[in-house]
């Protein structure tokens, strides 16, 4: 089974990275082969810095590398190292119907975030189509947020192949229907467009102010509380058993029992899964050369698939 996913350099990785996307890739490593990569070009769409492009495609990588991922199992690799699916994206876009694009919310979000209306941020699904496509994915794991994305690569992919022949795979989407959108701190979707990001790794006093700044509404102390509409009880449901999760509701039912409290037992789940991950992480920093071995040598693995991808494609369509 091959498995694909990719992901933006354009900030620091943040909790609904980690619970919606990285945890399920990682995990997927040992179910087959896994491609993962570091979405760069995706990133210029958003990012207009070299040098804060170059930083971010680093801390991804080793904040990656400091999660479990293993580049013995997976090939791990920075998506401009693998110069073909740019010529798949032009070939697929010249069947993408405009109307397909023009449907996408994450489009439409981002203009009426502010940003501009460029060419890249309104093709960006066509290349994402050719990142899935160009390694004959069977599984992609992504956030729900990407799901249209993912259909749109189904549909450009079932119209090739009815074209010109059984050249792709369909992919199938591995979305976590049980870990829901991952709240930030002020209750939204957790994103860093929207600074309310609790990172994966940050100093104790980062993560401390994240999590005790984490907006509740103003129910007394001694009050009872309803966890489903708490955010610092949602969030620590990611890290804690059922038991532990039941226990925190049920003192929030209860009354007597704060926010502050909460926020405290989530920390403390916090710092009980990340610390580790964070020693491996300072480790990995310290041997940059071995960073950057792993990201070239799973390149020319990305590379030699992506060559027989392409050129069965070339032929197919007439350009070979
Ligand atoms: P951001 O919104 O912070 O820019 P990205 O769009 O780069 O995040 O998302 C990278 C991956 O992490 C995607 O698969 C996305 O679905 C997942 N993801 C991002 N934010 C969340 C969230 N709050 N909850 C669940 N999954 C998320
Ligand atoms: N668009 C994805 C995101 O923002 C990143 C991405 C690019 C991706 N190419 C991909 C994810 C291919 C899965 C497969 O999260």
């Amino acid at each position: 089974m091959r498995i694909v996913s990719g992901i933006q350099p354009s900030g620091k990785l943040h909790l609904g990275n980690y619970f919606g996307m990285m945890r399920q890739a990682i995990d997927l490593q040992r179910k087959g082969d896994a491609y993962l990569f570091i979405a760069n070009y995706h990133a210029l769409t958003t990012v207009a810095e070299a040098t804060k492009l170059r930083e971010a495609t680093r801390d991804v990588a080793l904040d990656f590398l400091a999660c479990g991922l293993d580049p013995e199992k997976a090939v791990f690799f920075r998506q401009s190292d693998v110069p073909e699916v740019q010529e798949l994206a032009w070939i697929l876009s010249t069947l993408t119907p405009m109307g397909l694009l023009e449907r996408c919310h994450s489009y439409k979000d981002k203009l009426a975030r502010g940003m501009d209306a460029t060419h890249g941020l309104f093709a960006y699904p066509v290349l994402m189509a050719a990142d899935i496509l160009l390694y004959q994915a069977n599984l992609v794991p992504v956030g729900k947020d990407q799901k249209q994305h993912l259909e749109v690569t189904r549909d450009v992919a079932i119209k090739f192949n009815n074209r010109y022949g059984e050249i792709f795979t369909i992919p199938e989407g591995f979305i976590p229907e049980t870990v829901a959108t991952v709240p930030g701190t002020d209750g939204q979707k957790m994103s860093k467009s929207y600074n309310n990001t609790i990172p994966i790794f940050g100093t104790d006093a980062d993560i401390k102010s994240a999590i005790m700044g984490i907006v509740s509404d103003s129910t007394p102390l001694e009050a009872p509380k309803n966890p489903d509409t708490c955010t610092v009880y949602a969030l620590y449901r990611l890290f804690a058993s059922e038991a532990e999760s039941q226990a925190m509701a049920e003192k929030l039912r209860a009354g007597g029992y704060g926010y502050g409290h909460a926020k405290k037992e989530l920390l403390a789940v916090y710092h009980a899964a990340f610390d580790p991950l964070r020693k491996k992480r300072e480790e990995l920093e310290a041997a940059p050369d071995y960073v950057e071995d792993v990201l070239k040598k799973s390149a020319d693995r990305a590379r030699a698939e992506a060559r027989k991808t392409l050129d069965a494609v070339r032929r197919a369509v007439g350009l070979a």
